[in-house]
């Protein structure tokens, strides 16, 4: 920090002297050019309209969600097995091999709905996203702080988060919205359990979970595959708010999180989380109630344990909050050697909408930007111009033949790692359907069922208070999928907005939905 105290304009002051972006001294930083000292301005004032001009496009747009973020740096630190098992049994990524490799990484916390400078105690799930610079190129894994999430496919993205966002009129974030298209939504049920209990306002980014939510694989020196799941952990403790908490640290702040982190990577108490995978075999399982590759489920964890396999550390926070944290670009289709997609639907849809927003909202370059370039290894390639290209990435090596094949010069293929492509053989006719086996209520009962009193009571306040704003048919609707959920919570809520289980038990199940045997038992019971 300057010391302002010893600062002044006159003679003495050994600061540099401001120029413009051509190298030009600027001598006058107070006046524009004019006939005059009432004016007018002329228009060869070039200074003063490259001052203005680069103003005016000072903004990029900010991400169409997530916009609301902070980004720090640090490291993942292998633990070079899985739990303790070797790693290499399920991945040869090089990353996770050795005990004690360290890889750098740079984090993205943020939240979902609001825009770049709206309220960090919003409740709404946090983006929990992690970018390895690792010596095979960059791996992002794009997730989230509560596990499972609103949709299981991709096409209907743009609808949940028209609903989430502001009334498209009034601009108003609006639960009679919200709750019109969840009603109509089952498989949401899981998320909104969970999104409407304290664990939809972590107290900060430094106490709370990520995980990697979609379903990826694992692939291993033969070529062999499992799918995997992504849990960090953090080292801290989970802590979250109530509405009447989010709603007093809101009164002192809107960015008490980005602070929070700021504070506390300043004074040397860095954050930890501990990353675990849970593994399973790479086939459709027909035993389990779920479907391995549905985003809106977690995995029972008896019987896929997560165990450990490394761990992060954030010691850095970045010096320029624009390049590094509102330009940085993340993708799950980033992925190195090792790793791989799953077929979930989620997945595909996301792949593709990560990169075409990056290059319309930040460029056609973006992977130029040193935050988003791959570090530590080699970039060699033959995309050519564009806006702001400013290299060529050939490492060094000459950039006449930009094309491939050529007996000339210019870039070969790579050798394809070891094997063939594996994993199962797939056949289908082309289709629009859903997947079998969606059970939409048991894991969000079972969620209900594991959370402590404090915890139930806020979700059926949140709920009450919500639900009262919106319209009757939504009302019930939502009332019928809680009875569904788990008894309790249909009745509870029912009660506060005045709604019993006589009053939904004639509505019949969604076109859009399968029930289960057990959903039909509830349902013949209700009332
Ligand atoms: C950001 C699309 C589902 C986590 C974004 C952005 C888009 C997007 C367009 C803005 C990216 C940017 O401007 O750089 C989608 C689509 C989804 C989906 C189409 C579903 C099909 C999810 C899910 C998660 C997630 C399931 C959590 C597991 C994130 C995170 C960010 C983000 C963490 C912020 C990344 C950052 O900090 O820059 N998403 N998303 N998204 N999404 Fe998704």
């Amino acid at each position: 920090m300057t010391d302002v105290s010893s600062m002044g304009s006159g003679p003495g002051d050994d600061r540099e002297n401001l120029t413009n972006r051509q190298g030009h001294p600027v001598y006058d930083n107070q006046n524009q050019r004019t006939v005059g000292a009432r004016g007018p301005a002329t228009l060869e004032n070039y200074q003063f309209l490259e001052k203005i001009s680069h103003f005016d496009r000072e903004r990029i747009p900010e991400r169409v969600v997530h916009a609301r973020g902070v980004t720090a740096y640090g490291y993942f630190e292998a633990y070079g097995a899985w739990g303790d098992e070797p790693i290499d049994r399920y991945t040869r990524a090089k990353l996770f091999q050795e005990r004690g490799k360290r890889t750098d990484v740079a984090l993205r916390f943020s939240t979902v709905i609001g825009g770049r400078d709206s309220s960090e105690a919003a409740r709404d799930p946090r983006g929990f996203a992690v970018k390895f610079y690792t010596e095979d190129g960059n791996w992002d894994l794009v997730g989230n702080n509560l596990g499972v999430f609103f949709i299981r496919d991709a096409i209907k993205f743009p609808d949940v988060i028209h609903a989430l966002k502001p009334d498209p009129v009034t601009f108003e974030q609006q639960p009679r919205r919200i709750f019109d298209f969840m009603s109509q939504t089952p498989e949401c049920m899981h998320m909104l359990v969970n999104l409407f209990s304290p664990r939809g306002i972590p107290a900060d980014y430094r106490h709370e979970q990520g995980f990697g939510v979609n379903t990826y694989k694992w692939v291993n020196q033969q070529g062999e595959t499992v799918l995997v799941k992504y849990h960090w952990m953090p080292k801290q403790g989970v802590r979250s708010m109530t509405e009447e908490d989010a709603a007093n640290v809101q009164a002192q702040s809107t960015g008490h999180a980005t602070k929070d982190l700021y504070e506390a990577i300043e004074r040397g108490d860095y954050p930890e989380w501990e990353l675990l995978v849970q593994v399973m075999e790479d086939h459709d399982h027909p035993e389990l109630d779920f479907d391995p590759l549905d985003d809106t489920k977690t995995w029972p964890e008896q019987e896929f344990p997560p165990k450990p396999v490394g761990r992060m550390v954030l010691d850095r926070m970045p010096d320029n909050f624009f390049a590094e944290n509102e330009q940085i670009s993340f993708g799950t289709g980033v992925l190195v050697d090792g790793l791989d997609f799953s077929d979930d639907k989620m997945l595909v849809g996301r792949t593709f909408s990560y990169s075409d927003t990056q290059r319309y909202r930040v460029g056609p370059n973006y992977l130029q930007l040193p935050v988003n370039q791959a570090r530590k290894a080699p970039v060699r390639t033959n995309q050519r111009d564009g806006q702001m290209e400013y290299f060529v990435d050939k490492d060094g090596e000459s950039p006449q033949v930009n094309y491939e094949p050529s007996l000339i010069d210019g870039l070969r293929e790579a050798e394809y790692p070891t094997h063939d492509e594996q994993g199962p053989e797939i056949t289908g006719r082309l289709t629009r359907k859903r997947i079998p086996r969606t059970n939409d209520y048991l894991q969000a009962g079972q969620r209900f069922r594991l959370m402590e009193d404090w915890e139930r009571d806020d979700l059926v306040k949140n709920f009450t208070d919500l639900l009262s704003q919106c319209d009757r048919p939504v009302q019930e609707r939502m009332i019928w999928h809680f009875f569904l959920v788990e008894n309790e919570l249909g009745q509870r809520v029912g009660e506060g907005i005045g709604i019993g289980a006589d009053d939904v038990k004639h509505l019949e199940p969604l076109a859009s939905q399968d029930l289960t045997d057990e959903d039909r038992e509830r349902l013949a019971n209700l009332g």
